[in-house]
């Protein structure tokens, strides 16, 4: 079993459970990205979402990446971290007054815009402060994701965005309102997709789309079509970046933008997964009438996304080199759904070995709870513990 190179001797130093970023990695995972995106002038905005640790962000920063938000936390995050507010965008069904306002007074690249009475609210706040709010309508583009029902957000039955059926519409209403201006469309079909096929359907529905505007002689300065790139759980040591020049040649491809239009892209996960692990001590080794439990000092309060969408992550054992044995992974909640994986096969484990549970750089310490009366997680980077 090949494992990735970790600090072993300075984590023992270090309470547990916590998180592990791997800046490096990080910093090659962007330089990646940077140099598949610069091919097509892409512009790449982070998905704030995924994590918003301030060492990570900072690399992000430095990279020059603008930010995606979904709430007044995160643009406020954003601008903290340095990111310019030409560089971001603000999503979400539900924007508060106040995270409109927060939004506004920061001069924001772009509002997504995802329903006519949230239009309305926008252009009623900026017209209030003598600004003009651009706007980009997020179009439900009815495409599927073939991902997790969870995180499919694309399908008409989803909450997210506006109706196809509804465009003219709304083109009606943004060309009344005088404090938006409507700048760009904006769409996102899901997350954790591996399938490529399913970003060439929506390119597909993007160029269908475009020529509604067309032909209301509308002109977009910019389409911006989500994140949802998967990365690969199974083998993160194998596939440690993700393939960014498959990703975007779909796009070149299959997209077709106007000469003057700019392509747009909200990458969370696929920044950020794999430079990140949550470490973990074993508390005991519970033997079992039918199976063994491998007892973690960490549980779902520190990486929910096995206990609520069945994700898996590949653990590894990093203090042990005996033979493979299989174990139930489990935390100290008090809840069956605190299992991190079952019959899996790993080096023979004994109480105090130190676990690492891959690939949770995304959507890991931002979704962790205090539940039990937990405390957060920390976390160290490969920066701190050099
Ligand atoms: N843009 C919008 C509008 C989004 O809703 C999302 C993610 C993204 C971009 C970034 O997607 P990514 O590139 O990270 O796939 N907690 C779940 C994932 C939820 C994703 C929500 N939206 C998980 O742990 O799998």
């Amino acid at each position: 079993m090949i494992k990735a190179n970790y600090p072993l001797s300075k984590f023992q130093d270090i309470q547990t459970p916590f998180y592990y970023y791997d800046l490096d990695l990080l910093r090659s995972t962007i330089a990646e990205v940077k140099t598949q995106s610069a091919k097509s002038d892409f512009v790449v905005h982070y998905a704030m979402k995924a994590n918003v640790n301030t060492s990570v962000l900072e690399v992000i920063k430095n990279a020059g990446l603008g930010a995606d938000c979904v709430s007044g936390g995160e643009v406020q995050a954003a601008v903290d971290a340095g990111i310019a507010p030409s560089k971001i965008v603000f999503a979400g069904v539900g924007k508060a007054d106040w995270e409109i306002n927060l939004a506004l007074d920061n001069d924001i690249f772009c509002f997504n815009v995802e329903s006519i009475p949230e239009l309305e609210v926008i252009d009623e706040l900026a017209g209030k402060k003598g600004k003009t709010a651009q706007v980009a309508l997020r179009i439900n583009p009815n495409v599927s994701a073939h991902t997790h029902h969870y995180i499919t957000t694309g399908l008409s039955e989803n909450k997210f965005g506006i109706n196809m059926s509804e465009i003219n519409k709304v083109i009606d209403l943004s060309l009344t309102l005088t404090s938006v201006k409507l700048i760009g469309i904006h769409f996102h079909i899901g997350s954790q997709i591996t399938d490529m096929t399913s970003f060439q359907g929506l390119c597909v529905r993007v160029n269908e789309i475009q020529e509604t505007f067309d032909a209301r002689g509308i002109v977009l300065d910019h389409i911006n079509v989500g994140g949802g790139l998967g990365i690969n759980y199974e083998h993160p040591n194998h596939f440690s970046i993700p393939d960014f020049e498959s990703y975007f040649k779909v796009f070149r491809e299959h997209l077709i933008l106007k000469p003057h239009q700019k392509l747009h892209f909200e990458i969370g996960r696929a920044i950020v997964a794999q430079c990140g692990s949550l470490i973990s001590k074993v508390l005991y080794v519970k033997v079992g009438t039918s199976k063994s439990f491998v007892i973690l000092d960490a549980g779902f309060t520190e990486l929910i996304r096995p206990a609520l969408y069945q994700a898996y992550h590949r653990i590894e054992n990093l203090s042990s080199a005996l033979p493979d044995e299989e174990y139930d992974v489990v935390g100290p909640i008090c809840e069956s759904s605190d299992t991190f994986v079952k019959n899996y096969m790993m080096n023979g484990t004994h109480r105090g070995d130190i676990i690492a549970l891959r690939s949770a750089g995304a959507y890991g310490e931002i979704m962790a709870s205090q539940y039990n009366l937990r405390k957060l997680p920390k976390a160290y980077t490969s920066d701190e513990l050099k």
